[in-house]
């Protein structure tokens, strides 16, 4: 029986879903917010592309290239890929949803780590598999406890690397370990969401796994340096298999005409990519600096947001400070529905944001 009584009943598992609640944007009675609940870019969009949105709005009456093939072709070029093992999504969330869908069914495990990305457990039991978590070690993924979870019934295991909320991630040898441990028969989704700030030796984005393995495929995004979360484009690096069967099950129009071309100008700005990167890194280095100043336990993590850690104290916990800190208008991530209910997430944003936070929780801890 649905939640209203009525007959309709959906496959098993979708009543199970807590649906995703994303960053929150708005605080009642307010207008003047720092929203850093996201993870969103520091900067907005590259000015390019808010000048192909626009013009773009002139054809909005024309149905998008279905196949996004400029944009592949440019990616494949700017990242040094085959364009044609490239599909193009609204958002990574859709490509997720969509391998879900393709590979795993009733009856199948999908596997993701502890504190991973909530879109993999939501996608799994949306096609009717089920989730199987695999417990972290220090706020990270633990390929051996990986390993251990993979079963017969295991049909795709999901990997944020680096991972959001924790801020970790597994080194190019630890992933190709992970690699090398599954099964042929089990597709491994490195969800790359933030490599565009990884400046880590050791960090690879997964696209030569991508190339050198079986069943490996890379997903990116535009919504985090590139600025452009609401216009929902995302994409994955495949096997040819796979691209193939993506091209089959996801819709024929699936990423708009205005997305495209702001992706496509957004991915030629190089200097304001440049420029976000190199404030990225001193603000985060700067604000977990400062947070751990003030006594709170911050991870040494990487990507464009700082998990700080509050203590369990009433009056002083991560849900005090989130209340603390909205009344002075400032909006970050409680991170209670990622296992990390004594912890804030705060996003990178500009300079007088970062000031903003930190004042706001010196009073607050002081
Ligand atoms: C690890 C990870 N993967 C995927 C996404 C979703 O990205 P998109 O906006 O492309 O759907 C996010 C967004 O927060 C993320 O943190």
């Amino acid at each position: 029986m649905s939640t209203d009584g009525s007959s309709l009943i959906p496959r098993p598992g979708i009543l199970d879903i807590s649906p995703y609640v994303g960053g929150e944007s708005e605080i009642e009675g307010r207008r003047d917010i720092i929203k850093l609940s996201s993870n969103e870019g520091a900067f907005g969009p590259s000015p390019k592309a808010m000048a192909a949105f626009e013009k773009a709005s002139g054809e909005l009456h024309r149905y998008p290239d279905g196949t996004c093939e400029t944009l592949r072709k440019a990616l494949g070029k700017h990242h040094g890929l085959d364009p044609v093992r490239i599909v193009c999504g609204a958002g990574s969330d859709e490509l997720i949803g969509l391998l879900c869908r393709a590979y795993a069914g009733s009856g199948d495990e999908i596997l993701y780590s502890q504190h991973g990305f909530l879109m993999y457990p939501i996608a799994a039991k949306a096609c009717g598999a089920t989730p199987v978590m695999a417990p972290e070690t220090d706020l990270k993924a633990d390929v051996d406890a990986l390993l251990a979870r993979v079963t017969k019934k295991t049909r795709i295991l999901f990997l944020a690397n680096p991972n959001n909320p924790t801020g970790s991630y597994l080194s190019t040898e630890e992933v190709q370990r992970l690699r090398d441990g599954l099964p042929a028969s089990v597709l491994l989704v490195i969800d790359a969401a933030y490599a565009e700030y990884m400046t880590r030796n050791d960090y690879s984005s997964g696209a030569e796994l991508v190339d050198s393995a079986v069943n490996t495929v890379m997903a990116r995004t535009f919504s985090k340096v590139y600025g452009l979360g609401g216009l929902r484009l995302g994409w994955a690096y495949c096997p040819p298999d796979v691209a193939d069967v993506l091209n089959r099950v996801r819709n024929p129009f699936n990423v708009s005409g205005p997305a495209q071309a702001a992706g496509l100008a957004a991915l030629d700005d190089i200097a304001f990519i440049d420029r976000s990167i190199a404030h990225n890194e001193i603000w985060r280095a700067w604000l977990a600096d400062q947070l751990r100043g003030l006594g709170l336990t911050v991870p040494d993590g990487v990507g464009n947001f700082v998990l700080a850690r509050f203590p369990d104290e009433a009056g002083r916990d991560a849900a005090a400070a989130d209340g603390f800190m909205k009344e002075r208008g400032i909006i970050v991530r409680r991170v209670a529905g990622y296992g990390l209910p004594d912890c804030l997430r705060i996003t990178v944003g500009n300079e007088s944001e970062m000031r903003a936070v930190v004042a706001a929780l010196k009073d607050f801890t002081g």
